[in-house]
């Protein structure tokens, strides 16, 4: 059966020229980057070409991008770093819809070492209150960490704004973009955020590369004990397959953007108004504006996220409810209760997510089989009126 995958938010395919420009690295290019020989430094050369790569997708400078191993390692990086760096002074602020990688460490931050901690609601539309924001007291011990992009809706927070604000009056700004890097355009020379968390498996490179952006003169103590490697923030030999994967990634989302976009978008449109005109208690989950092209999120009242997945899973069709992180959770999603949602909302949400790599025929595919899907399990629920 052919395979329809709209669920990339939770991770993409492997573009093929990604693949193709890592090859090598598992072969013939195997050297240390950091060794003296000729070995090491035709790799080295190829390291800090990806840097220029991914800098040149954020609008960065190359000696302010650092390799990690995923978007949860550089979120935990910007964040444990500030506090460690600020003890007991810091203060956090964060929203209710964050991702697990900021959420929870975040948490943690409070619960070891007893530091404020404050998580902003969102409204309906899973925006937070700039006013309230604005009300907030920032100091030098302060650390905003905001998501650019939620991965459950694609509603935007506007990061622009909220930096300027905090810089402003002194204090530092994390956002984590893995979901926006590579899907709308990021740029650090007009954006004054401190650091910027992104994720390779996020936009067409493979899982287990990430990087963290530092601006020029930020300075974050190393979680990590060991040899100098990244400046000496972050210890291990490099991971250069996968970093010049991420490298070509970013190049070629930087090319492929704005055409990328409209295409995604169109294709996204298309499934979301057939959907909600089609599909009876179907309702649409965050701001409609702003937004990522590639999202939409619909709960179908009364019917459960999961039978939803199972039924278009035996049609081929791959979906999400809530975040693939915190499936295997019966739990509705904390993003969906943040944003109000009634009990039977929240837990029929379902997210369908693009790429480039989607087709019209698939959407309409989706398009096809959705209602008879909605109808059959509506006739089931015992929620249903
Ligand atoms: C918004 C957001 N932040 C962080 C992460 C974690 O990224 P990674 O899987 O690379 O650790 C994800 C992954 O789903 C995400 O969607």
């Amino acid at each position: 059966m052919q395979t329809i995958y709209l669920d990339n938010n939770a991770t993409t395919q492997v573009d093929p020229e990604v693949v193709e420009a890592m090859l090598p690295f598992f072969t013939e290019k195997y050297g240390n980057p950091s060794s003296i020989h000729r070995f090491g430094g035709l790799i080295r050369r190829h390291v800090e070409q990806a840097r220029e790569q991914v800098a040149g997708l954020i609008g960065a400078w190359p000696e302010e991008i650092y390799f990690t191993s995923c978007g949860s390692e550089s979120d935990n990086m910007a964040i444990q770093g500030f506090v460690k760096q600020h003890r007991i002074k810091s203060r956090l602020v964060t929203s209710a819809v964050e991702h697990p990688a900021v959420r929870n460490t975040c948490r943690r931050q409070k619960e070891e070492h007893g530091i404020a901690l404050e998580e902003l609601p969102v409204d309906a539309q899973g925006l937070i209150d700039l006013e309230h924001f604005k009300s907030l007291p920032i100091s030098p011990d302060t650390l905003v960490s905001l998501m650019w992009a939620n991965n459950e809706t694609g509603v935007l927070f506007p990061l622009e704004e909220i930096a300027e604000w905090v810089k402003s009056r002194g204090g530092s700004v994390h956002s984590d973009a893995v979901q926006a890097v590579g899907k709308m355009p990021i740029d650090m020379s007009t954006t004054p955020l401190d650091m910027l968390a992104l994720s390779g498996h996020k936009l067409h490179a493979p899982k287990g590369v990430g990087a963290l952006y530092l601006r020029k003169g930020v300075k974050l103590p190393a979680l990590l004990q060991g040899g100098h490697q990244e400046n000496g923030l972050r210890a291990g030999t490099e991971n250069v397959a996968y970093i010049v994967g991420l490298g070509k990634a970013c190049e070629l989302a930087k090319k492929r953007i704005d055409n990328e976009n409209n295409q995604v978008r169109k294709l996204r449109d298309k499934l979301e108004n057939a959907l909600l005109a089609s599909c009876k208690g179907a309702k649409l989950n965050g701001a409609k504006e702003l937004r990522l092209p590639n999202t939409t999120n619909i709960s179908f009242e009364a019917i459960e996220g999961e039978a939803i997945l199972l039924l278009l899973d035996e049609n081929g069709i791959a979906a999400s409810s809530g975040s693939a992180c915190t499936t295997g959770s019966l739990e509705p999603s904390h993003v969906m209760l943040a944003m109000g949602l009634s009990y039977t909302y929240a837990h029929s949400s379902t997210r369908f997510s693009m790429s480039i790599f989607n087709t019209e025929e698939e959407i309409d595919k989706v398009i096809e089989v959705m209602p008879g899907i909605v109808e059959r399990l509506r006739a089931l629920s015992p929620f249903a009126i």
